[in-house]
C-alpha cells in the first residue's frame, strides 16, 4: 500500500471497510478543474512571497496543467486510496514532477481548499443555471407570441374564476423564473468570497498573501474569519434553497401542463417529440418529460433537507460530516438542469387547443365578477352589486344558461340598476377587454408585458 500523504504518525493503514467508506474521490473529482486552478493561484502566490522558487512554481503550473490535460482526456487514473480529488491531483503531480510538488501545500489545508474548489464551483453553477432560466423565459415568451389573443378559463381553487390570456398566465411564470434568476445571483455575489488560506482553521504564521489569491480567483475579497471561512456551508444552502424554489415553480408548472394535456380538460397537446407511449395500453399518449419535472422536484428538496440537517449538529470549524455536501448539491444542480430544458423543449412542442378552449368558456360564469364591476360603475355598492349578480348566477344555473342568455328584463326584475349597456360587459372577450389595472389581463397590460420582455430577453 501506498503511504498515505498524511502518513507521518500512524503505524497502521486504514482498513479497505474505512476506506471505501470514507473516500469521496468517486464524485468529488467533479471539482477538478476548480481545485487545479485554486492550487494554481495558490502556487504563484507561495512564489510571489518567496515560500518557492519561481523555478519550482512554473514547474508545479505546468505539472498541474498536465493534469488537467490527462484528467479530461480520460488517461488519468483515480485512486480510492488517494481518497478525494485533492490528495489525487497532489499525488499525482509528485509522481509526475517530484521534489517541488511537496512544497504546493505550504500554507493550505484541505478544508480552505475544499471550500474554496466549492465555491468556484458553484460559481460556475450558478451562471450555467442562469443561462437556462433565460433560455426557458424565452421558450415561455415564444409560447406566449404564438398565441396572441387566446383566452382561457383562469382558476382559483381549481374552479372557474375569471377569463385571463393564456399570454398572461404564461407571462406569470416568466415572472417567476426571473426572481429564481435573481436569487440565484444574489447568492453568487454572497457567496464569492475567499476562504484560501484560511488553512486548517486558524490561518498560518507564514507570510502569504491571501488578497492575491483572491484576486487571482476573481473573488471579491479574502474571508475576514479563518474559522468561518473552513466552517460553513451556507452558500451551498442558499443555492440549494434556490434550487428548490425554482423546483417548485417548475414542478407546478408541470402540473398545470399535465392537467391541462387530460381529456378532461384538453386544452393542450404536446407533440410525439415530448410524449410516450405505454407498454400496455396501446391508444396512450403521456405528458411524462412534465411528470417528471413535478417528480424531480422532489429530489431537489430532498438534497437542502439533506443538507440542513447535515450541518445543523456541527461545532465550528471543519468537521468531515462536510463530505457529505457535494452529492446533494451535484444532484440538485445536474437534477434543475435537465428540469429547465425540458422544461423548454417541451413550452417549443406544446399546441394550445383553440377551439377546444372556445368551446369550454361559456361554462363557469367566468363574467361575473366584471358584471359586478358593471354595476359599481352604475354607483351601486361593491357589496350589493356581488349579491345582485350572485342572485343573476342563481337564476342561470336554475334554467342552465349563462348570464349574456339572461334578458334585460331578467336582470331588471333583479334589480332596476342594469340597463341595456350590460351586454357589452359579459361574454369573456367583454370582459378580457375590460381589464385595465396595471398588471392586470387586459389587452394593453398585456401587450405591454410582452413587450417587456421582448427587451429585456433581447428577442
Ligand atoms: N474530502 C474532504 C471533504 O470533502 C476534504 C477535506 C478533508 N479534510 C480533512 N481534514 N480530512 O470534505
Amino acid at each position: 500500500k501506498e503511504a498515505k500523504l498524511w502518513g507521518g504518525r500512524f503505524e497502521d493503514s486504514v482498513t479497505d471497510a474505512v476506506e471505501r467508506f470514507s473516500e469521496s474521490v468517486s464524485y468529488d473529482k467533479a471539482l477538478y478543474k476548480h481545485d487545479i486552478m485554486g492550487s494554481k493561484a495558490h502556487a504563484s502566490m507561495l512564489a510571489h512571497q518567496g515560500l518557492m522558487s519561481e523555478s519550482e512554481k512554473d514547474i508545479i503550473l505546468s505539472g498541474l496543467d498536465e493534469i488537467k490535460k490527462r484528467i479530461e482526456a480520460g488517461e488519468f487514473v483515480w485512486r480510492t486510496d488517494r481518497e478525494d480529488v485533492h490528495m489525487n491531483i497532489e499525488a499525482a503531480l509528485t509522481d509526475l514532477i517530484g521534489e517541488p510538488a511537496k512544497k504546493l501545500h505550504t500554507a493550505r489545508s484541505r478544508n480552505d481548499q475544499v471550500v474554496t474548489d466549492l465555491r468556484l464551483w458553484c460559481r460556475d453553477s450558478i451562471d450555467k443555471t442562469v443561462k437556462l432560466i433565460r433560455q426557458l423565459q424565452v421558450a415561455l415568451v415564444n409560447l406566449a407570441q404564438k398565441n396572441e389573443g387566446l383566452i382561457v378559463p383562469g382558476y382559483t381553487h381549481l374552479q372557474r374564476a375569471q377569463p385571463v390570456l393564456l399570454q398572461h398566465l404564461l407571462l406569470s411564470y416568466v415572472e417567476q423564473l426571473e426572481r429564481d434568476a435573481g436569487r440565484l445571483v444574489d447568492c453568487k455575489d454572497r457567496m464569492n468570497f475567499c476562504p484560501l488560506g484560511a488553512c486548517a482553521l486558524a490561518g498560518t504564521g507564514l507570510p502569504i498573501n491571501r488578497f492575491m489569491t483572491s484576486d487571482a480567483l476573481a473573488f471579491t475579497a479574502p474571508m475576514r474569519n479563518s474559522i468561518d471561512a473552513v466552517s460553513d456551508r451556507d452558500f451551498v444552502l442558499e443555492l440549494l434553497a434556490a434550487n428548490s424554489i425554482i423546483a417548485i415553480h417548475l414542478s407546478r408548472l408541470g402540473e398545470e401542463w399535465v392537467l391541462w394535456a387530460s381529456e378532461e380538460f384538453g386544452f393542450l397537446t404536446p407533440s410525439d417529440s415530448v410524449s410516450t407511449g405505454s407498454s400496455i395500453m396501446p391508444q396512450k399518449k403521456n405528458p411524462d418529460p412534465m411528470e417528471l419535472v413535478r417528480g424531480k422536484s422532489a429530489r431537489v428538496i430532498g438534497s437542502l433537507t439533506t443538507l440542513l440537517v447535515l450541518c445543523k449538529g456541527l461545532p465550528q470549524a471543519y468537521n468531515r460530516d462536510l463530505q457529505e455536501d457535494k452529492e446533494p448539491l451535484f444532484d440538485s444542480v445536474r437534477t434543475i438542469t435537465g428540469m429547465l430544458e425540458v422544461t423548454a423543449e417541451f413550452a417549443y412542442n406544446i399546441t394550445f387547443n383553440h377551439a377546444r378552449i372556445q368551446k369550454a368558456l361559456p361554462a363557469g360564469h367566468l363574467d361575473a365578477t366584471t358584471l359586478a364591476d358593471y354595476l359599481v360603475n352604475k354607483g351601486v355598492p361593491f357589496r350589493t352589486s356581488h349579491d345582485i349578480v350572485g342572485r343573476s348566477v342563481a337564476l342561470c344555473v336554475s334554467r342552465n344558461c349563462q348570464l349574456s342568455d339572461l334578458t334585460l328584463n331578467d336582470l331588471q326584475d333583479i334589480n332596476s340598476a342594469f340597463e341595456d349597456d350590460v351586454y357589452d360587459f359579459l361574454g369573456v372577450e367583454n370582459c378580457v377587454r375590460k381589464f385595465r389595472s396595471y398588471g392586470s389581463t387586459g389587452s394593453e397590460c398585456v401587450r405591454e408585458q410582452i413587450n417587456y420582455w421582448v427587451s429585456k430577453l433581447g428577442i
